[in-house]
């Protein structure tokens, strides 16, 4: 059966910033439950979908360090040079069809509970998330001062540095539903006992740097490849514009 014209737009190739995708095809991040554990499962699951036409296709959230556990729920991690091969085999599964692969690093904040590693849950205000985050579970989330701000940024541009050896083209960073870059642009959740986590630049400054902290090429201060397929990216650099000194 012959296309109708009027959608011959989406199967045209589309600049992302320094990535070309072959279509608007694009598959948001989208957890899948196979975490880490089952590598071949997960490669398998979106190559798949690369297969079948779409033109970027996505993990799902993926935890940048031990201090952002979801654990007892499943969940993808990038936290050290040893999980970089699970993540390169669905990167090779998806350029195997000719489309992106996209990753998006995630820090869970206050959200996350930290069964399994035991550290503190880290929050700008102390906090603990509950009213909207689907979680809803109370964490006794530690209060961030500039060092913890600092290592934040350093595990960001780990895990991009990582994400890119293991062959992403797109990088995420998840500033939404709560997680802890959300809670940085957020008045509400920035109010703290301590005037270090008040509202204030450092808040803003935190979420501008997140994202452009990686290696090469954002060293140079050049934007992410955040084109209108990356919301949250878009919205932390909007967030960051509007509440500036
Ligand atoms: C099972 C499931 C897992 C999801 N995991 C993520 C995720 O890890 N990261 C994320 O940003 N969004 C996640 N989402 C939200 C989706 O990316 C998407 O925004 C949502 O399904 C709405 O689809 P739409 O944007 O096409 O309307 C998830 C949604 C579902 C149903």
């Amino acid at each position: 059966m012959a296309r109708n014209p009027r959608f011959d737009v989406l199967f045209e190739p589309v600049r992302i910033g320094p990535v070309t995708a072959p279509n608007r095809f694009y598959q948001v991040p989208h957890a899948s439950g196979m975490t880490n554990a089952l590598p071949q499962v997960r490669a398998a699951f979106r190559g798949v979908k690369a297969e079948g036409g779409w033109g970027v296709v996505c993990t799902g959230a993926v935890s940048i360090h031990p201090s952002s556990d979801d654990s007892p729920l499943p969940f993808a991690s990038l936290w050290d040079d040893r999980d970089i091969r699970a993540h390169a085999l669905m990167t090779d599964a998806v350029h195997e069809h000719g489309s992106l692969a996209g990753i998006e690093l995630w820090h869970g904040g206050a959200c996350t509970l930290n069964r399994t590693s035991r550290l503190a849950p880290l929050s700008p205000s102390g906090m603990p998330w509950l009213s909207t985050h689907l979680g809803s579970w109370q964490s006794a989330a530690r209060v961030m001062d500039r060092s913890d701000i600092r290592d934040l940024l350093r595990w960001q541009a780990a895990g991009a540095r990582r994400a890119m050896q293991a062959g992403f083209d797109i990088v995420y960073v998840y500033a939404g539903m709560g997680y802890l870059p959300y809670e940085f642009l957020l008045p509400s959740t920035t109010i703290a006992p301590t005037p270090m986590a008040a509202p204030s630049p450092i808040a803003c400054a935190w979420s501008g740097k997140c994202s452009r902290s990686p290696a090469t090429p954002w060293e140079t201060g050049a934007p992410w490849p955040c084109g209108s397929a990356s919301r949250s990216c878009a919205a932390s650099r909007a967030s960051t514009r509007r509440r500036k000194p």
